[in-house]
């Protein structure tokens, strides 16, 4: 096994090679612009060390990786006009560079050349898992779209859409290096399962690092699912627990639209703060966590891969990268 900074300059040295033609530029330029800024490339690199675990040849999974990091930046593209974001990777997003419909129209591209690489694995099985994941994670859009004007929201419902719109692609990333490799079914569908353990570990930090991330390493507005009434588990959690002028706070920032943003998530931030919220989102990243540990101890596959992998599922779940 390869050490993450590897697998990392193999993935970029394939992303930089993407031929993108110069016509119309208003369509290709946005997607140059995107896939330039880097970003983590954690999906890309799950790939490459689960077909290197599996005893595959890294080559051949490239193109899989390259296909899952295209589709993962095709979903931020829309991603940033539905949560009207104005930052990603510490840069200007695309649609407010460009416009909405740039966004639109470079993403649907970016999905077609992402099923473009992965269409070259020649292997029905990758095709298929991509096609459901990329499904899964619709549903997953939409219900988080949902749950914004929805006030009843459970912890339970919550799991379920971060498993759908976040955790499916990182198991579908290990699984279809797992595929490339020609891995048995039932290793392959336990680093898929260490894979959703992983993303769900991963989505609840990413819910903390937006209220209490630093924006230098986060590359994102801090604050964007407070204004957006995001039900994370810290707001839904919060929901639960406010009571008396807690609760009547609460309801204001949640129904007043004319609240300055600094107020509404310097308000919001305060009352999770009061409430002691962030720390049941810290068990329950320590539990995912440590479901995912649990699933990569089961892989066949050498001492040093297992303990590969487990730092990678800790320095996610920390994000201390
Ligand atoms: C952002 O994904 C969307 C989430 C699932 C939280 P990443 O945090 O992997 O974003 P990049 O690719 O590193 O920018
Ligand atoms: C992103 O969830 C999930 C997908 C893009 C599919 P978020 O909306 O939390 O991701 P960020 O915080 O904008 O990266
Ligand atoms: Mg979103
Ligand atoms: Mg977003
Ligand atoms: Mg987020």
């Amino acid at each position: 096994m390869k050490t993450f900074q590897e697998y990392l300059e193999l993935v970029n040295q394939a992303i930089a090679n993407i031929p993108y033609p110069a016509e119309p530029s208003q369509l290709y330029e946005p997607i140059a612009y995107h896939m330039a800024l880097g970003g983590k490339r954690v999906r890309p690199v799950l790939t490459l060390m689960a077909c290197d675990a599996m005893g595959g040849e890294t080559a051949k999974a490239i193109d899989a990786a390259v296909g899952l990091e295209m589709f993962h930046n095709f979903t931020l593209l829309h991603d940033d006009v539905m949560d009207n974001a104005d930052v990603r990777r510490g840069k200007t997003t695309v649609h407010r560079r460009w416009n909405d419909n740039t966004a639109i129209l470079s993403g649907d591209t970016m999905l077609t050349i992402a099923t473009q690489y992965i269409a070259r694995c020649a292997c029905w099985p990758i095709m298929d898992l991509f096609n459901k994941t990329a499904i899964e994670i619709y549903e997953g859009q939409q219900w988080d779209m949902d749950y914004e004007y929805r006030n009843d929201v459970t912890v339970e419902e919550y799991i379920n859409m971060i498993r759908l719109k976040t955790s499916v692609l990182l198991g579908c990333a290990l699984k279809t290096g797992a595929l490339v490799a020609n891995a048995d079914e039932d290793q392959a569908d336990l680093l898929y399962q260490a894979g959703v353990n992983m993303g769900l570990a991963f989505q609840l930090r990413d819910d903390v690092l937006d209220v209490w991330g630093d924006p230098k390493t986060f590359g994102k507005e801090i604050g964007g699912d407070i204004m957006n009434n995001k039900k994370t588990i810290l707001l839904i959690n919060t929901m639960q627990l406010a009571q008396g002028d807690d609760a009547n706070e609460l309801r204001h920032w949640l129904n007043d639209p004319f609240s300055s943003r600094e107020d509404k998530v310097a308000g919001v931030t305060a009352l999770y703060e009061r409430l002691g919220v962030r720390q049941l989102a810290e068990d329950a990243i320590t539990h995912y966590n440590d479901l995912a540990l649990a699933a990569f101890s089961q892989v066949k596959m050498s001492d040093d891969d297992k303990q590969a992998f487990i730092a990678l599922s800790n320095r996610l779940a920390g994000r201390v990268f």
